[in-house]
């Protein structure tokens, strides 16, 4: 889903932060689903993922076409495992209990890091209250929680990336994910770093 609300410094995936044609895109997805069907009919759908840019600008309504979609036009199993990636400042309590409610039930949360400092010159959409404050509510409705974490950004120590780590065992969920910060070229992380 190539939507963001800000562009984060680093990051050279294929988005927009203008999110006027959202619903064009979903629209275009679900055709695109119904065009390429028969290129998974002796498949069956067992994970279904929301991947980014970020998925969680997508209201409960457009979610449920697009999961519609793939019902419709593939053989999916029962119980799929169906996993949006989704950003801290989407997921007011509000938000969460709405997605627990769906059709989707894993999230892959883009925390990065538990510290202002790192957050704010990753220009990240959130803060570090946000990240803990999300992560509490979605831990009350979501048993299938996976976050996402950047190391090797400029200024941030081994110590600080020893206490980003054990924040987030603490956490106690079943996946996290851990990037090394790659610098990319035309981003605004590249003109920083040169
Ligand atoms: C599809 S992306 C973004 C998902 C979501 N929009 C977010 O920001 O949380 C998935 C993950 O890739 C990682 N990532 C993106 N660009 C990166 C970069 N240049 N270096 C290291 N990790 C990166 C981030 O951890 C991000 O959460
Ligand atoms: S890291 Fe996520 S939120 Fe930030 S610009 Fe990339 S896709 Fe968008």
């Amino acid at each position: 889903m190539p939507f963001c609300k800000q562009a984060c410094h680093y990051c050279d995936f294929h988005f927009s932060t203008n999110l006027r044609k959202k619903q064009d895109m979903v629209s275009a997805l679900q055709k695109e689903l119904l065009l390429r069907k028969d290129e998974l009919k002796n498949e069956e759908v067992q994970t279904i993922y929301f991947g980014g840019g970020t998925p969680s600008v997508l209201e409960i309504g457009e979610i449920n076409e697009i999961i519609k979609s793939v019902d419709e036009n593939y053989r999916v199993i029962e119980h799929p495992e169906i996993t949006m990636e989704a950003n801290p400042d989407d997921l007011s309590i509000k938000k969460i209990k709405e997605l627990s409610d769906s059709p989707i039930n894993r999230l892959s949360i883009g925390i990065q890091s538990f510290f202002d400092q790192d957050l704010k010159l990753m220009n990240r959409a959130h803060d570090a209250k946000e990240a803990d404050l999300c992560l509490n509510e979605a831990k009350k409705y979501f048993d299938n929680i996976s976050i996402d974490l950047i190391y090797g950004i400029p200024g941030m120590t081994n110590a600080r990336w020893e206490e980003n780590i054990n924040k987030a065992l603490s956490y106690e969920l079943p996946h996290i994910s851990s990037y090394a910060l790659t610098v990319e070229p035309k981003t605004a992380l590249k003109v920083f770093i040169d």
